[in-house]
């Protein structure tokens, strides 16, 4: 059996020697034109004059498009048709696409580009949350709000209160590769795009309604992307979009990519949020009730805009019971790119929320944070599971379990001893401990995304193609999948071959997004590769004579008692009965149910949980700081492929640490991006990784039925990171009394003015 396996990733030695094709590898045909936007210089403002006759003129060009000139649906959102490819008359952000550029090559494009001369009649721009709540900008017409108890009743009652704000920075993906398309003209109106995205079936709807086609004229494959994170769930749409059009209107294969500073400053980001919070707690630390006030600054359009809010409540109370919670959630419109989706959805944020009043409240009443969180959790007992603020029981709870497991094996209590040593000691070097759980639900929280096919085929020599609707960003679906199809059929995992992601395969797929990919394509490929198990069990019982039960397939034979063939002859022999040897297979998750609306049901199936322990040392004359040591125990389920999970936690660890630490984004008065190139937007460095960095899997299996019983690993860990940011803030806290209510990124500079507050 190759599932459980610590196997590489499937394209490890190509990632590494650079023959990986990404969609700007793939060799184009003869003819290939290259597009690109010309974009808005405004955040928003009303398009009086475009005159776009020296773009046509420029070298290269070959066509020049404008909103009128699209032959069907100016429309590239996911769900909310507010979001045209092209400015319709207004600008509603500095970076918006206002006219397509269609040129013999990439630089001939980017060139032509700059060379519109587009009049703008500036309107005033809406561009943070202060901004959009004056203005009362908000979607869905208010805030929405959830409440579980009477929280005014608890926060009244209770013996201790406290409150706080905290501002969380966005962040942008830095997917090493970047946004990329490729649309090639077929025969009879049809159109083959090639795009870099984790939703190859929303490019193919939306990709026929620009062109005014029924989807079954467009296909669209994905082999893998260089990252996506979440930015390429959505944000791809404009570049298929436009390649598909410029290359109907041609006739000619079209392609575009942006180049990285285009990239981030035309897509979305994570979303940033301020958090206010009133909590209200007795002596030992329980909490009685916390109010939350979540602040989202969502940019001009819609996109995943909503569910990430949701996600952001859901997720407000983490780990613990808390018997009154309430949150009122505004999903604020300001004239700044839409942010997207970015790994965790809106989870991060929530969750950086309550745990910001944890550590409020252990430094108020002077307790161990890891035990005031402890005191705080669901009861983890099966037979009386408490309910999370939106009613879902808590049935599978293993941080009770695993809290001891990760702070015994980091020497917990010695090291906090020594560091409050060290910190006595030291005035100028300090050193911080941080420490948070994490339980993130897994499911789509629209429930009918949460549903998955595959395509299973059996050649006559036995080699099996296999093809599902998920894509492959860098995380290695691909190789579980192929571990769990191996393992079903038991044969070896050369005998499988990993195929590009084809909406003419597997049609009607959802996005590779909320982890669920293994959990979804791994199902849909065991259900595809069991019927052809069936198939051929039923064929080689009545061959041999025994029941169909007893066969058996093993190490790339297939057996019954004494009998015993290799597979690629039971292929060969089914194939010459006239045996199918080609099936799909579909899952969906069962168990679902959720009202959004009054914020109450069963929206996850299960939770994945981890626990982190950071510690930094900070220098308190210019606030720069150093991870020192990190250890993680995280829960993967009995994990498919132990290599790949360590390896997600890792990553997320590192994305989330950046997240809250290093990575800031910056938009001056007028709405520009300043922090557009890895010049000024500093993502993690190799050297940035702790110095010590101890990564475990938790030895458990889901309670549910899920994929051999594997948990989804993708985005949960990356909230481990938080640890980093309270290990910054407890560093800070040695330089004074009062509490430092840093907010995040903690950048060196907002950790040396938070040290200048503490000290005052
Ligand atoms: N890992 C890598 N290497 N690259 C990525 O782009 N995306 C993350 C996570 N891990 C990502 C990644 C995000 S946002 C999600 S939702 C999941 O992978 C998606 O893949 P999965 O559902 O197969 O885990
Ligand atoms: Mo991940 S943010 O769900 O693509």
């Amino acid at each position: 059996m190759s599932i459980r396996k610590p196997l590489p990733h499937d394209s490890a030695p190509l990632h590494v020697t650079g023959r990986a094709r990404y969609v700007d590898d793939i060799p184009v045909p003869a003819g290939c034109l290259h597009l690109a936007f010309g974009l808005s210089d405004v955040a928003r403002g009303v398009i009086t004059r475009a005159d776009l006759s020296a773009v046509r003129r420029a070298p290269g060009v070959v066509d020049v498009l404008k909103p009128l000139d699209l032959p069907g649906d100016n429309d590239i959102s996911a769900a909310a048709h507010d979001e045209p490819l092209l400015a319709m008359g207004e600008v509603f952000y500095h970076g918006q696409p206002i006219f397509l550029v269609v040129a013999e090559s990439h630089r001939a494009a980017r060139k032509a580009a700059r060379l519109g001369k587009i009049t703008i009649d500036p309107r005033p721009a809406i561009l943070t949350i202060d901004d959009a709540l004056a203005a009362g900008s908000h979607f869905e017409g208010g805030p929405i709000t959830w409440e579980d108890g009477d929280v005014e009743a608890a926060l009244a009652a209770a013996p201790h209160r406290l409150e706080g704000e905290i501002e969380i920075g966005g962040q942008e993906h830095f997917y090493l590769e970047g946004h990329a398309a490729l649309a090639l003209p077929q025969d009879d109106g049809a159109m083959l795009v090639h795009a870099s995205t984790q939703h190859p079936s929303e490019i193919q709807h939306k990709v026929a309604e620009a062109l005014g086609v029924p989807m079954h004229k467009v296909r669209v494959e994905t082999r893998r992307m260089g990252g996506g994170f979440g930015g390429k769930e959505s944000q791809g749409n404009a570049l298929a979009i436009a390649c598909a059009v410029a290359a109907a209107r041609t006739g000619r294969p079209c392609k575009m990519r942006y180049d990285r500073d285009d990239d981030m400053v035309i897509t979305g980001k994570r979303h940033d949020f301020r958090i206010r919070y009133r909590v209200g707690y007795d002596d030992s630390g329980r909490l009685l009730g916390v109010d939350f006030t979540h602040l989202v600054r969502c940019g001009w359009s819609a996109d995943l805009s909503l569910p990430v809010a949701d996600r952001a409540m859901l997720h407000a109370g983490n780990a613990y019971d808390i018997p009154a919670v309430r949150i009122e959630s505004h999903r604020l419109r300001t004239h700044t790119a839409s942010a997207t989706a970015f790994r965790g959805f809106g989870g991060p944020q929530g969750m950086l929320g309550i745990e910001r009043v944890m550590d409020h409240v252990a430094h108020a009443l002077g307790k161990d944070p890891a035990e005031l969180r402890r005191l705080n959790f669901h009861s983890g007992d099966p037979a009386r599971p408490t309910r999370t603020h939106y009613g879902q029981k808590v049935e599978d709870f293993a941080l009770h379990e695993m809290v001891p497991a990760l702070l015994e094996r980091a020497g917990y209590d010695a090291r906090k001893a020594a560091i409050a040593r060290w910190n006595a000691e030291n005035s100028v070097l300090k050193r911080g401990l941080g420490f948070n759980p994490v339980m993130f639900g897994i499911s789509f929280t629209l429930s009918h995304l949460n549903q998955a096919g595959a395509l299973v085929h059996i050649y006559q020599d036995g080699s099996v193609h296999l093809n599902h609707g998920g894509t492959e960003m860098g995380q290695g679906l691909n190789q579980k999948v192929a571990q769990v199809a191996a393992s079903v059929l038991g044969v070896g995992l050369e005998s499988v071959q990993i195929t590009a992601t084809d909406t003419a395969k597997v049609p009607n797929t959802s996005a590779t997004a909320a982890s669920s990919g293994s959990d979804l394509n791994g199902m849909a490929v065991k259900a595809a590769c069991d019927k052809l198990k069936g198939r051929l069990s039923r064929f080689l019982a009545n061959r041999w004579g025994v029941k169909p039960a007893r066969i058996v397939f093993e190490g790339g034979e297939v057996h019954a008692g004494r009998k015993h063939m290799p597979f690629a002859e039971a292929a060969r022999l089914a194939y010459e009965a006239r045996i199918s040897l080609s099936a799909t297979g579909f899952y969906r998750t069962p168990r679902l149910s959720w009202d959004r609306a009054a914020g109450r049901g069963r929206p996850f199936y299960y939770f994945a949980y981890g626990v982190g322990l950071t510690e930094v040392a900070v220098d308190t004359l210019t606030g720069e700081y150093r991870i020192l040591r990190t250890d993680l125990l995280h829960d993967a389920g009995a994990s498919l492929n132990p290599a790949l999970d360590i390896g997600q936690v890792e990553g997320a660890y590192v994305q989330g640490a950046g997240w809250l630490t290093t990575e800031e984004l910056v938009w001056d008065d007028a709405g520009r991006l300043r922090t557009h190139a890895p010049s000024t937007y500093k993502i993690p460095a190799c050297a940035d990784r702790p110095d010590i960095f101890n990564v475990t899997l938790w030895d458990g299996e889901n309670r549910e039925p899920t994929i051999f019983r594997s948990k989804a690993v993708g985005e949960p860990p990356l909230m481990l990171g938080i640890s980093a940011f309270l290990a910054l803030s407890d560093a800070v806290s040695a330089c004074g009394s009062a509490y430092p209510a840093l907010d995040a990124p903690a950048t060196p500079e907002r950790v040396l003015a938070a040290i200048r507050r503490v000290q005052a």
